[in-house]
Formats: structure tokens, C-alpha cells, sequence
């Protein structure tokens, strides 16, 4: 497994798999791998000839009182992780080579972002644009996969390969769990004790969400997000942040829902907030 951490050899690697005729999955990330991750690079591993995982914790995508410096980080773990997976290559750049001057140009990312994290993470998907942008030129692949745990950057994404006129396919990927349901997450060791053995309420609360959709047959999003929020409030200590009901992946508020829908929610704990989501068809 090759260890890049300059993009010039980079993208000359890239280039050459290319001449070569072979087909390029990226699976981008910012580290501290866990099994939601490995199920994105075996995924493209199965669809690609050749797979790149990126590792890189992109400041640009944190807001102020975030928590950027709280990110877990270890990079000899992962590269141990990584290459059991048997992967080609891994980029793992610092931010001066990410970063070498301030942008000029950004991408500011309009629609779908006035909801979710989006309404409580000002820039947050700006940021996200942004560094995806600058990956996917340089490792211009054929396929990147993204997980639904982040169901609203997978919808963000998607429509700036669609904006952009990229020959890219993004691949969304099913959430990965521990077996009490938590989605597994980099951000689950910032939990205390307690706030772990609580988290996986969210899940629950989902699923008890999904029930009273398809059980109850309710399909009022006033009703529905009542009772999410109900929900929630009856089972989590920490700050819920949203629990909302929307079209996917439009993202859209509906009165009555139909469709592809996405219940999702956030919660703040002392140091780490968590989202979760599941979507179904009404
Ligand atoms: P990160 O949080 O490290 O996640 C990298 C990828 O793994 C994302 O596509 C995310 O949705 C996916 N993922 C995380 N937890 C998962 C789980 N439990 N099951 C399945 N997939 C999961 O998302 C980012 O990094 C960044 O925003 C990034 C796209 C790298 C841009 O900086």
C-alpha cells in the first residue's frame, strides 16, 4: 500500500493507474477508522480496481466552538487498519499542503443546507464541498463512497457532481452499528460513561419513529415530528439539537409524507454530537 502525503506524487500515481486503463474508487475521510468506514473501502474495493482512501481533518468544515481540536486522531492505527484492508493507497496530507493559502474561491452550497445540520452548522457543508472538490480533482475517480450516517452530505455531494458536470458516481452506503444500535462514529469515544450507555436511545427512537409511520399509519410531518421530538425528549439527557422529518434526498418539509423520507436527528453531549438518520420509502 502506497502512503501519499503530497499531492503532486499523488495525482502522478493517479495518473499512471489511469494510463493504465484502471477503474478508481475514493473513499474520502478524516481518520480514526472505524467499521463504518472499512465497509465503504470493501464496497469499493468489490467495484474498482483500484481503491485510495483519504484521511484528512478538514478545518475548513468545523465552525467556531466546534469540536476541531477534540477530533480523535491516530494515524498509526489507521494506516495499520488500512493496509489489512488491502487497498492501494492512502493520502494523508497535512493542512499546509491542503491549505498552502487562504482560498480565494470557494464552493457555498444552496440548497438542501437550510435544514438539518445544515440550519445548525453554518458553512459546515461549504466546507465539506470544498474539500470534496479539491479530493475528487486529485484523485479524479471513477466512484467515491459516502455513508448514510451523513445522509445530507451524501444529498450535498451528489448535487455538486450533478452542478458540476462530474463524471463521478457517488455510491451511498448503508449505516454501520455497534450491536446496541449506536451508529458507529470517530466522534463516539469523546462520550462519557453515561452518555454512552444513553446514545443508543437515538437509534431507538428512530425506529419507534418509523413505527408510528408505518404501524399508525401516520403520515401528518406535524404529528410525525411531534412525536420524534416527544421521543426524544423522554429519552435523551443530552441537547437534542433537530428531530425532523423531511423528503429525501431533496430535503424538502412536507405536509403529508411521501415518498423517500428521512427522519433524522442530532444531539449535543458534552464533547461529541451525534446524528443519526434512517430513511424509508411511505
Ligand atoms: P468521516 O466522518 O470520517 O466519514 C467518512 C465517511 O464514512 C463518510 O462518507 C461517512 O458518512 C462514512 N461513515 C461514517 N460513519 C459511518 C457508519 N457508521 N456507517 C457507514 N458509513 C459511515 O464524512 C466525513 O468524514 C467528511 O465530511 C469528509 C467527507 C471526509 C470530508 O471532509
Amino acid at each position: 500500500m502506497k502512503l501519499f502525503t503530497k499531492i503532486s506524487p499523488m495525482k502522478k500515481w493517479v495518473k499512471n493507474q489511469k494510463r493504465d486503463g484502471k477503474m478508481i474508487g475514493f473513499v474520502p475521510t478524516m481518520g480514526y477508522l472505524h467499521e463504518g468506514h472499512l465497509s465503504l473501502i470493501e464496497k469499493a474495493k468489490k467495484e474498482n480496481d483500484v481503491v485510495i482512501l483519504s484521511i484528512f481533518v478538514n478545518p475548513l468544515q468545523f465552525g467556531k466552538g466546534e469540536d476541531f481540536e477534540l477530533y480523535p486522531k491516530d494515524f498509526e492505527r489507521d494506516f495499520v487498519l488500512a493496509k489489512e484492508t488491502g487497498i492501494d493507497a492512502v493520502f494523508y496530507p497535512e493542512n499546509e499542503e491542503m491549505y498552502p493559502t487562504e482560498m480565494s474561491a470557494t464552493i457555498v452550497v444552496h440548497e438542501g443546507t437550510n435544514v438539518l445540520c445544515g440550519a445548525k452548522r453554518p458553512n459546515h457543508f461549504d466546507g465539506v464541498a470544498t474539500v470534496v472538490l479539491k479530493l475528487f480533482h486529485i484523485m479524479d475517480p471513477d466512484r467515491a463512497y459516502f455513508g448514510l450516517k451523513d445522509a445530507q452530505q451524501v444529498a450535498v455531494i451528489k448535487r455538486m457532481v450533478q452542478d458540476f458536470h462530474m463524471d463521478i458516481e457517488i455510491v451511498p452506503c448503508p449505516t454501520l452499528r455497534e450491536r446496541d444500535g449506536l451508529a458507529k462514529s470517530s466522534r463516539n469515544v469523546n462520550l462519557t460513561k453515561e452518555e454512552r450507555k444513553e446514545a443508543p436511545s437515538i437509534f431507538q427512537v428512530l425506529q419507534e419513529t418509523k413505527d408510528f409511520i408505518t404501524t399508525k399509519g401516520s403520515t401528518s410531518s406535524q404529528e410525525v415530528e411531534e412525536f420524534l421530538r416527544s421521543s426524544l425528549s423522554k429519552k435523551i439527557n443530552g441537547k437534542v439539537d433537530y428531530g425532523e422529518v423531511l423528503s429525501f434526498p431533496q430535503l424538502k418539509k412536507q405536509d403529508f409524507l411521501s415518498g423517500e423520507i428521512i427522519i433524522a436527528v442530532a444531539v449535543k453531549y458534552s464533547k461529541a454530537r451525534l446524528i443519526d438518520n434512517i430513511i424509508i420509502s411511505v
